[in-house]
């Protein structure tokens, strides 16, 4: 046999350490980490966002509430899927830097990392998403300055509401400093998200001098 069987086991427990599975430890990580104080948005998430960003080389990378990763590896932009009871789509998805340029001084945050409607389930592929209509705000790659420790980009899942297509307080030229998505989510009528995850991000190494 070409793939032995034990092997495609620890490659599946592999995966499944790989991204979130657990809707309570995903509330946890984001209370340990002070998430939901931050943003001032309640998060109590009914369904599992998985976040997964393709990589040059190698297996996509699909987040666990928490995660390192290096800048390199988060180009992106990433797609989503979502895991759960959410069979009413369409859903937004946003995601915002808490710590810009630094989480000891915050001062240009949140940084407004992706803003999209729109997205539904794609036919076929029962979890992944798909948007239907361009994102307001593009995937932006972290780019947390050189000295800075790591930032928190947390991605967030909402139900869709009928007052976000016709919204204009955010549009794709709007400033994405000094966003508030807890702000947004209730002047649009999102409400609190329904599922999330986030990441850890910090500047990527000084290149080594080489002479
Ligand atoms: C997050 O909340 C904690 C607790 O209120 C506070 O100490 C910290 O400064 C906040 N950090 C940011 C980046 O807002
Ligand atoms: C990121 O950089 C590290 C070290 O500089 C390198 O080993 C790795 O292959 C890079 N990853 C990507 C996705 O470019
Ligand atoms: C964001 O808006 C909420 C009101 O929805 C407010 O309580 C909070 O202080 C604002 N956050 C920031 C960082 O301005």
């Amino acid at each position: 046999m070409l793939f032995p069987a034990f092997l495609y086991l620890v490659t599946l427990c592999a995966l499944a350490l790989a991204q979130d599975v657990n809707l309570a430890e995903v509330k946890k990580a984001f209370n340990n980490a002070q998430i939901p104080g931050n943003l001032t948005l309640a998060f109590n998430p009914k369904v599992l966002l998985e976040v997964t960003f393709p990589q040059l080389s190698g297996t996509p990378i699909t987040l666990h509430a928490g995660i390192q990763l290096p800048r390199n590896a988060t180009a992106g932009p990433p797609h989503f899927s979502v895991l759960g009871p959410a069979k009413r789509d369409p859903f937004v998805v946003a995601a915002v830097d808490l710590d810009a340029p630094t989480p000891q001084a915050p001062t240009s945050s949140q940084i407004r990392h992706f803003l999209g409607g729109n997205f539904i389930k794609s036919p076929g592929q029962s979890s992944l998403l798909s948007n239907t209509t361009p994102a307001i705000s593009e995937f932006r790659q972290p780019t947390p300055p050189a000295g800075s420790d790591p930032h928190r980009y947390v991605f967030l899942l909402f139900r869709q509401s009928k007052d976000f297509n016709e919204q204009t307080l955010v549009t794709p030229t709007s400033p994405i400093q000094l966003f508030n998505i807890s702000q947004f989510s209730s002047a649009v009528g999102l409400g609190e998200p329904i599922g999330g995850t986030f990441m850890l991000v910090g500047p990527p190494p000084p290149a080594i001098a080489v002479d």
